[in-house]
Formats: C-alpha cells, structure tokens, sequence
C-alpha cells in the first residue's frame, strides 16, 4: 500500500514504467525522473478516473475534493470514446451532461473544429472547460484521434488532456507505428493496457501523468495509521497516492517478467505479425463482394460485416459465437451492425485467422441458402 509495506513493489513499478516511456517513444516528462511519473491501475477506466478527479481539482484550484462541484465543469470526448470516459465523468461527479461528446469525421476520428466550437459555446454559456479524453484506438472503430490539434486546444483553454490508448498503445513499442502518438507530448495524462495487447496477463494498465504532484494532491489521504518515516523523508514514492484503492498488487513483476521474456525485439515481433495478419484479413475481406469493411484499419481491429443488412449480421454473429470454435463481439458504426475482428491474442498465427475467416464464409452462406438476403 505504501513504499514501507514493501519497497520491492514500488521501486520495479517505477522502474519498468520508466523502461516503457523509453521503449515506446512516450514524452520524457511521463519518467519519474521528471515532473511526472507512471504507475500501475487495474484498468483503463480507474486510470481515466484518475485523470477526471485530477483535472477536477486543478480546475477548481484543489477545492472540488472539500466542496464538491457546482454543476459548472464541462469534459469532452468523441462520440467514439470508450464507456469508461463517461462513468469516470459520472462517478467524479461531473455529472454525465457535462459531458459533450464531439463528433467524428469520416474515420470516425474527433473533429478539433467541432471541439473548439463546443468549447467557445460552453464558455460564452458561463461554463468551465475543463477535460477533454482524447483516444488512440477506439473501441468500436480503432479510430485514431488528432493528439496534436486536440494538445493545442487544450493549452488554448486550459482544460486537461487525457489520452486513451487502452489497446492501441502498445504498437508504439514498434518506431513504424509511433505516428499514433503524434502529439501525445501535450498530453497531461496517458495510459494504455499490457493486459490488452502486451501479453500480459489481466489486469495492468500503464497510467502517466506529466505532473506527479497534481494527481497526488488530489488523491493523497494521510490518517495517523499510515504515518512513517519513509513517508515523512519525502525521498519515496508511496502509489497510494496515484490511485483510488489503498492496498495494491505486485502487479509490475508480471510486466517485468513479460519484458525480460520477449525482449524489445520479440515484443515488436509479436505486433507486426498481429499487424500482419488483421491486414491480411482486411484483404480477404475487401476482395468478396459480399462483405464490406465499416472502417479503416489503421493496425488490428477489422470492423466488418456482411452486405445483406443488420438483422443477417446479427444472424451470422450468433451463430459463429455458438460454434465456439470462434468468438466475435460488435457494435453499430453509422448505426449499422458491425462485426470485429481482433488479432491480438499472444499465440494467434495466420492459420487461426484463416480459419475463423473460413468459418464467417461458410457460416454466412449457410444463412445465405436459408433465403435470408431475399
Ligand atoms: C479505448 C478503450 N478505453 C478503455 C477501455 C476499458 O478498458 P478497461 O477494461 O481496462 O477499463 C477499453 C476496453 O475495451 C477500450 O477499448
């Protein structure tokens, strides 16, 4: 819970988070040796909680803890950003309609200028700005949103950017995908899961902060039973302070032993094979006319479905999920029923894609000669 309790799981988490900014290009000011410093959540929705309660009390000057809010603090995301944002907003009690949910383009990436609008609004409304969630692979679409034009606004007005890259993240660790993170460095938060596409196992999520003393004044609480010298030194990190719950786990021993195992190397072996195959998939689907993508595919979510309409898509999901020889999940892209597809699991080889493709095939033409598509 504290670094007295046991310095071993503090000084390794503070080490291998240090390791990963350097392995994945991320801003120096992300390092504990700088002004920020990474720590380990169970989730991508604690770290953007986190964030929330953080950019909450910097907002309202460190009274929101004392005080509670008055209603006037507005947060932004794209109407793509994961759930997660929203039950963050929900439980820091910014209230979910103070949260505006901006549009997407075409690629289902925020719009900055639709941002910026919204902003310009809330404020001539009286309101205060003072969030916004910005997302490098959404859920639904693994869309990529402009880091660099939402940094910018964010500096313009004042509000705390929060990046997700729950999944995507984790492609950084190869320099050909580091162009997702283009602007990350305006970011005042960023996190990203090993536990999605790290091959580590659930849960460990990597949450950064440009500025440690921000978020442990948010969340710090000292009753007298926690009270020690290490503590009182000033010289140790106690991550009590960096998350809601007190007690933690060991959790940086299993990213430590994942790193030590694959080795930089491997681990990017592992993400360009991924990379490989869903673009390999994206081929197969592309070339048969009678399924179409519902999305780019910037790296390992295809976001597919069959042309017959939404009722066949559903059809075709259900059944392939009761084979169990695969599982598929979806979503609704421009309120279309949309299948995807994830390559990211540790042992996943072309063979096994090749074969699910198969499966969808056969399956759908199954459904096909029951005359669903008439
Ligand atoms: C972009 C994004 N953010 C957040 C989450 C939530 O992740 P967690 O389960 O770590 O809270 C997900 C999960 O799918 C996600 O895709």
């Amino acid at each position: 819970m504290i670094w007295a309790t046991s310095p071993a799981c503090t000084e390794l988490e503070t080490h291998v988070l240090d390791w990963l900014v350097e392995m994945m290009a991320l801003p120096e000011k992300f390092k504990s040796t700088g002004t920020g410093g990474g720590v380990i959540q169970d989730s991508a929705s604690s770290a953007a909680l986190c964030a929330v309660i953080t950019a909450r009390e910097k907002a309202t000057n460190y009274r929101s803890n004392a005080r509670g809010c008055n209603g006037e603090l507005v947060a932004y995301a794209s109407a793509q950003a994961h759930s997660s944002i929203e039950k963050a907003i929900k439980i820091a009690g910014i209230g979910s309609q103070n949260l505006r949910l901006i549009p997407v383009d075409s690629e289902f990436a925020m719009q900055p200028e639709a941002l910026e609008k919204q902003i310009t609004r809330d404020r001539e409304d009286g309101l205060l700005p003072f969030f916004v969630a910005a997302t490098v692979g959404t859920t639904s679409s693994n869309a990529m949103d402009p880091l660099k034009e939402i940094g910018e606004l964010s500096r313009k007005y004042n509000l705390w950017m929060h990046v997700d890259a729950a999944m995507s993240g984790t492609a950084a660790i190869c320099p050909e995908f580091r162009h997702i993170h283009r602007g990350v460095e305006l970011a005042d938060s960023y996190c990203f899961n090993p536990h999605k596409w790290m091959f580590t196992n659930f849960d460990c999520d990597c949450f950064y902060v440009a500025d440690r003393s921000a978020l442990i004044r948010a969340l710090s609480i000292l009753p007298e039973y926690l009270r020690n010298k290490a503590t009182e030194s000033g010289a140790v990190i106690d991550y009590r302070d960096w998350q809601i719950p007190l007690g933690r786990r060991f959790r940086s021993l299993k990213l430590w032993f994942v790193i030590r195992h694959y080795g930089i190397e491997g681990l990017r072996h592992h993400i360009r094979e991924h990379v490989s195959i869903a673009q390999e998939f994206t081929r197969w689907v592309e070339a048969d006319e009678k399924f179409e993508l519902a999305a780019p595919v910037p790296l390992n979510l295809i976001c597919f479905r069959h042309k017959a309409g939404d009722a066949f898509n559903q059809e075709l999901l259900d059944r392939l999920n009761r084979t169990g020889e695969l599982y598929l999940t979806h979503t609704r892209l421009r309120d279309r029923f949309t299948l995807r597809m994830s390559v990211g699991q540790t042992n996943t080889t072309l063979a096994h894609v090749q074969k699910a493709w198969d499966k969808i095939r056969s399956v759908a033409s199954e459904i096909e000669s029951e005359g669903w598509d008439k």
